[in-house]
C-alpha cells in the first residue's frame, strides 16, 4: 500500500511537485484538463499558491503564482497548513465556511481535489488499469478458518474483506434487539444520532453514534476477541475508540428516497479529514441483518485504497470495478478506511442494520478528544451537504 501520510513541512514549504513520477502526475493532471487553472491566496502575507495543466509536450502540471486563475479561493493560513498536512479536506473546509471563493466555484476546486492530495502528499490518483489486487478475486468472501496472513495479504491488496459467518445468528437477533432499545430512546438533536427526512417529510432515525457506550452488550462486541483479531490484522497495534470519532456507528437504512446522510454517496472515511492522523484505520462491519441492494448494501471500488478518486468520479470515468457485498447476518465486512466505498439508496425495503467498530493508529489519541469526530461538522447540516450533493 502506497504511504499516503507523506508529512509537509509548512503552508510555505515547497510541494512535491517535482520530485512525483511523471506517470502520476499525468494522471492528476488528466483530471483538471477542463477545470482551469487554480489559485489560493493565503492570508497573513499574502501569499499565492497556483497550479494549472502543464503547457508542455507531456500532460503535467505546473506552478503558477498569479491571481488571474480561473478559480482563486482565499483562506487562512491555519486551513491552508490544515489542507496541505492532510487534516482537513476541501470538503470539510467548505460546508464549515472557511473558504472564500474570489472566482470561480465549488465543482472546479472539487476537480482538482485529487491534484492536491498528490502534490502536497504524494496520494496517486487511483487509476482503473494499473491497480494491483496481487491476483485476490474481489468478489470473494473468506472466513475466520483462513489464517491471518492469507486474510492480511487479501486486505491489504483489495482494501476489504467480506468474512462469513463471523458471527451467530443468535447473537445477531440480541444485538438487533438492543439496536431497537437504542433507537426507541433516540430524539433529533441528541447528540447521539443521525437524521434524514423521509419521503413523506417526516424525519427517521438513520445511525446511532456511541452507541457501545450506551449498551453493555455493545460494548461487549467492541472488545469481541473475533472483532479484535480483524481490526488488528494490518497493524497489531491498531485500537478501537469507543468514545471518540463516533465511537460504535450503527447504520439503519431508511428506506425510499430520504435528504440527508442515509444514503452516503462515494466517500473514503477520512473524507471530511483527518487522513493523516486516521489513516490507514481499518472499520470492522457487523451484519446484524445482513444486506443487499434492496436494504442497501456496502459498494467497494477494489484496489483504490491510499489513492483518490475525484469528486463524483462515476459521471466522469469508466472502467472503474465496482463490488457490491451482499451479506447474511453474522458476515463481518472489514474495509481500511480510505478505500473508495458508497452505501447507496436501498432499491427495496430498506432497513440493513450494521454495527461500525473502527480501529485507529496511536497517534489519532494525540488529536481527537472524548466526543470529538470529522463528522460532526456534518451530523446536523443535512441542508449544507445536500448542497454540495
Ligand atoms: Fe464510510
Amino acid at each position: 500500500m502506497t504511504d499516503t501520510c507523506t508529512p509537509s513541512t509548512g503552508p510555505f514549504a515547497d510541494d512535491l511537485l517535482d520530485s512525483l513520477p511523471a506517470d502520476q502526475v499525468a494522471a492528476a493532471a488528466r483530471l483538471v484538463v477542463d477545470a482551469g487553472s487554480l489559485a489560493f491566496r493565503i492570508a497573513e502575507g499574502g501569499h499565492v499558491v497556483g497550479y494549472r495543466v502543464g503547457s508542455g509536450e507531456l500532460l503535467g502540471l505546473e506552478r503558477h503564482d498569479g491571481l488571474a486563475a480561473d478559480t482563486v479561493v482565499a483562506l487562512s493560513a491555519a486551513a491552508w497548513a490544515d489542507l496541505v498536512d492532510q487534516r482537513r479536506t476541501v470538503i470539510n473546509l467548505v460546508v464549515s465556511g472557511q473558504l472564500v471563493f474570489e472566482k470561480g466555484g465549488f465543482d472546479a476546486l472539487a476537480q482538482w481535489d485529487p491534484v492536491l492530495k498528490l502534490v502536497h502528499a504524494g496520494i496517486p490518483v487511483f487509476e482503473p488499469g494499473r491497480a494491483d489486487l496481487s491476483g485476490f478475486d474481489p468478489a470473494a468472501s473468506c472466513s475466520l478458518d483462513d489464517d491471518d496472513a492469507d486474510l492480511r495479504a487479501r486486505l491489504s491488496a483489495v482494501g476489504y474483506l467480506h468474512v462469513r459467518g463471523v458471527f451467530s445468528v443468535e447473537e445477531m437477533a440480541q444485538v438487533n434487539a438492543e439496536i431497537d432499545r437504542l433507537a426507541a430512546l433516540a430524539q433529533p438533536g441528541d447528540g447521539r444520532s443521525w437524521w434524514v427526512t423521509g419521503e413523506a417529510d417526516e424525519e427517521v432515525l438513520c445511525r446511532l453514534v456511541y452507541a457501545s457506550q450506551r449498551s453493555e452488550l455493545l460494548a461487549g462486541l467492541d472488545n469481541d476477541p473475533r472483532v479484535q483479531r480483524l481490526g488488528r490484522l494490518l497493524d497489531p497495534a491498531l485500537r478501537s475508540a469507543p468514545d471518540r470519532l463516533e465511537g460504535m456507528a450503527v447504520l439503519l437504512k431508511a428506506p425510499g428516497k430520504t435528504q440527508g446522510l442515509s444514503n452516503i454517496p462515494w466517500h473514503q472515511d477520512c473524507g471530511m479529514g483527518g487522513h493523516r492522523i486516521l489513516c490507514p484505520g481499518v472499520s470492522i462491519g457487523i451484519q446484524v441483518t445482513g444486506s443487499s441492494a434492496a436494504t442497501g448494501n456496502l459498494l467497494m471500488v477494489p484496489g483504490s485504497h491510499g489513492q483518490t478518486l475525484p469528486w463524483q468520479w462515476e459521471r466522469q470515468l469508466t472502467g472503474v470495478p465496482v463490488v457490491a457485498i451482499d451479506t447474511e447476518p453474522g458476515d463481518v465486512t472489514v474495509h481500511i478506511q480510505d478505500v473508495m466505498h458508497a452505501s447507496p439508496q436501498p432499491t427495496g425495503e430498506g432497513g440493513r442494520r450494521t454495527a461500525y467498530v473502527s480501529f485507529y493508529p496511536e497517534r489519532m489519541w494525540e488529536h481527537v478528544g472524548p466526543g470529538e469526530a470529522f463528522n460532526d461538522l456534518v451530523r446536523d447540516r443535512n441542508q449544507e451537504v445536500a448542497a454540495l450533493q
